[in-house]
């Protein structure tokens, strides 16, 4: 069948790299002569039957922009009675030959239903996190590295002056990869993630001997879903979302207490919170969300519904949704390894 028209959404945390995505879409399939209506906030447009028209000038100036011109929501379809059925009926009644997701795993795992069900969609992959299965990165997490890095660099003197503990709690849900690579690339004395329990034992003695060897002040690098040995999750409130996802913050708090109390140091905690998801894609990000969204559309062109796009190496590849979604990339070790030996 011809495809006559295509409908773009945006789902979930917004990330950098969003707008760049929205704007290779629109202008591949304007090439095409095949017009894109852009769904307002996530599913939540869909349901609700909210939409704009994208044309060149839609998308004119915004490749640097932070954010989704679109919005977002974190409406799953498959929560509220009813919302399923509008989700499809609008679907047709928009005359919506095609459909572009861009999320991440609850966005693209509720995409991943519908195909089932007969709708045709292509997923593109976001997220700060970079914790998608099947691709290498997402775009996103570029950026929020760098302004974890710089806030990392920036920590670092204040720590050294002031011969404090800086604390750096770090956003990226249940897997600790912005942590790893800025806590890489920023220096870090100790890094904790999700993927390994922490021991205060452990901590303790690595600060207490890093001081012992003259060096007065350290960086703690902290991933906001990382966890304390035998103790429950930190987390901000007992809400959950939508999709089921807990709302995860203060364990940097938790870390810092306890290392102050424990060490006798004077210990300050950050928390970097959503600065990391704000502001503008790094240009890595930018060529990643435009090469994403140039291939989206030609999947489309070619009826390869029921995939999305993704980062194998350095080559565009797509791969089935199902397999994308609901499992969860982790930190590679060898990685954490190389880390490891900056510690202390
Ligand atoms: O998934 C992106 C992310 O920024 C996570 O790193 C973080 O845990 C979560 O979203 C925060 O969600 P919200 O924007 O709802 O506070």
């Amino acid at each position: 069948m011809a495809i006559k028209r295509i409908g773009v959404l945006t789902g979930g945390g917004d990330c950098p790299g969003l707008n760049p995505t929205i704007r290779a879409i629109v202008r591949k399939a304007l090439k095409e002569n095949i017009p894109v209506t852009g769904i307002r906030n996530g599913w939540k447009g869909l349901i609700e039957k909210d939409t704009v028209r994208l044309d060149l000038n839609s998308v004119s100036g915004i490749l640097p922009k932070g954010g989704t011109i679109l919005g977002t929501s974190r409406t799953n379809p498959y929560k509220e009675k009813g919302d399923l059925e509008k989700t499809k009926k609008n679907l047709s009644a928009l005359k919506l030959d095609a459909l572009i997701a861009i999320g991440g795993d609850d966005t693209l795992g509720a995409a991943s239903k519908l195909f089932k069900e007969g709708l045709k969609i292509v997923g593109v992959p976001k997220t700060i996190d970079n914790d998608l299965s099947c691709t290498d990165f997402t775009f996103g997490f570029d950026t929020a590295v760098n302004i974890a890095t710089e806030a990392i660099d920036r920590l670092h003197t204040t720590a050294e002056s002031h011969h404090r503990i800086m604390v750096v709690e770090i956003m990226g849900r249940h897997a600790g990869w912005i942590a790893t690579y800025a806590g890489l690339a920023g220096g870090a004395d100790i890094l904790l993630i999700p993927e390994i329990p922490i021991d205060m034992n452990e901590v303790c003695d690595i600060i207490k001997t890093r001081h012992e060897r003259g060096k007065d002040f350290s960086i703690v690098v902290v991933a906001e879903g990382a966890k304390l040995k035998d103790r429950e999750l930190v987390l901000k409130t007992e809400k959950k979302d939508a999709f089921g996802n807990v709302l995860l913050g203060g364990i940097g708090h938790t870390i810092g207490k306890e290392l102050g109390e424990r060490t006798g140091f004077e210990t300050r905690v950050t928390v970097l919170g959503h600065i990391q998801r704000g502001g503008t894609p790094t240009a890595f990000d930018r060529v990643l969300a435009t090469r994403f969204g140039v291939r989206a559309v030609e999947l489309v062109l070619n009826g390869e519904f029921g995939q999305m796009v993704a980062l194998k190496g350095n080559e565009i590849v797509s791969v089935p949704l199902e397999a994308a979604v609901g499992t969860l990339k982790t930190v590679d070790m060898r990685l954490y390894e190389i880390a490891k030996i900056f510690f202390g």
